[in-house]
């Protein structure tokens, strides 16, 4: 019997209803295959915010550190600003533990209403590999002469020829093991005068080292429209932090639900635990009603176990997906449905066992 010790943070809103369910799946499958689980849990969340001035404790990133990886809800609520409940928890352990790629699968299952007419399950079936630690989402910057008519801001992106080779790299190597072997890079280089030209021509020079991939470079503007058009086109698709970003809910949207994504932030060296979440946030507007989909939550679950080295455990969390949503019997009501968070995880447990 193995034993796996997972620090979870359920933080805000809907993260608080759909990771129960996700330990119950996880439970649930460990069970078949000889996987036990202590979970450690871990309240740091905007309530937190409220009553300590901090998202988590000064030595959170120390206390998250033994742990074989870190499995998290969502964080944000009103109350708190977006850019504090980031960079006071998620964005600080992305870095701290070189989490710096981001692997977001996007695919279209049977029994989920896709909104792109005429697209069958299968058609859609790619993922997005985001650059987790750099690019767009720095903290270098300022402003001057605030709050003055003179008032001057300056953000910077940061590409480091480091931080761009790893991501390209781990790119390239997913794309060579797939059938397609099919590479898009994200770009923006007639825009953006240095990062991305600079971008294209490390792709370029990566892309020698992978003879057998195909790759091609679209502009986002017009990658985000393909993303709507010619989904069926995609297998890879390597972007920037925030190109990634927001590729990541677009492709999952066309699918029928962002609810249904996960993602999982990888230190492929294994040198850090890493870290298990659903794509979407704390959904303030429905939190509380208990509709939320549990899948995205689920689906980054068995992620973390295909990264522990247990792709039987993964096997079987998908498989139980597959099913729930073909049966369409209890889905939630972004996928059409009327179930509850509860009784669309009990039912995927159910297919579990
Ligand atoms: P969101 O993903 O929370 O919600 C977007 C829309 O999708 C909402 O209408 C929501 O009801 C719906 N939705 C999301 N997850 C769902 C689920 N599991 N089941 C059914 N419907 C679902 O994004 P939004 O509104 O931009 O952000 C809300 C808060 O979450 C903000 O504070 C934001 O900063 C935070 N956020 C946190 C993230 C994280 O912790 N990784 C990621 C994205 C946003
Ligand atoms: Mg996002």
């Amino acid at each position: 019997m193995k034993k796996l010790r997972i620090a979870v943070i359920p933080g805000d809103g809907i993260g608080k209803e759909v990771i129960p369910e996700g330990i119950q799946a996880l439970e649930a499958a460990g069970r078949k295959h000889s996987v036990e689980f202590e979970w450690t849990y871990f309240d740091w969340s905007c309530e937190t915010y409220h009553q300590t001035g901090r998202m988590m404790p000064e030595d959170g990133i120390e206390q998250l550190r033994q742990f074989d990886a870190i499995y998290l809800g969502a964080v944000g609520f009103p109350g708190v600003p977006d850019h504090i409940s980031l960079w006071g928890l998620l964005l600080p352990i992305r870095r701290a533990f070189d989490q710096y790629v981001n692997l977001r699968p996007v695919r279209l299952f049977d029994g989920v209403p896709c909104p792109l007419a005429g697209k069958q399950p299968g058609d859609i079936d790619f993922y997005v590999v985001r650059e987790n630690v750099e690019g767009e989402y720095s903290s270098v910057g300022g402003i001057q002469y605030e709050g003055t008519e003179h008032e001057v801001v300056c953000q910077q992106s940061l590409f480091t020829r480091r931080g761009t080779d790893r991501i390209l790299k781990y790119a390239f190597d997913l794309a060579q093991s797939r059938e397609a072997k099919h590479l898009s890079s994200a770009t923006k280089s007639n825009g953006i005068y240095h990062s991305m030209p600079y971008w294209d021509n490390r792709v370029l020079k990566m892309a020698k080292h992978y003879p057998e991939v195909k790759v091609d470079h679209y502009h986002i503007d017009i990658l985000t429209a393909n993303f709507v058009r010619v989904p069926e086109h995609f297998d890879v698709v390597v972007g920037s932090n925030l190109f990634g970003d927001i590729l990541s809910d677009l492709g999952p949207a066309c699918t029928g639900t962002i609810a249904i994504a996960p993602s999982a932030n990888i230190n492929p060296e294994k040198t850090y635990p890493s870290m298990f979440e659903p794509v979407h946030g704390s959904a303030p507007d429905i939190a509380g009603q208990n509709i939320a989909n549990p899948l995205g939550t689920i689906w980054a679950g068995a992620m973390m176990m295909q990264h522990l080295g247990f792709p039987a455990v993964h096997d079987s969390l998908m498989q139980a997906m597959e099913t729930v949503l073909k049966e369409k019997q209890h889905l939630t009501r972004d996928m059409g449905g009327v179930a509850s968070t509860q009784e669309l995880g009990a039912a995927l447990v159910r297919h579990i066992a």
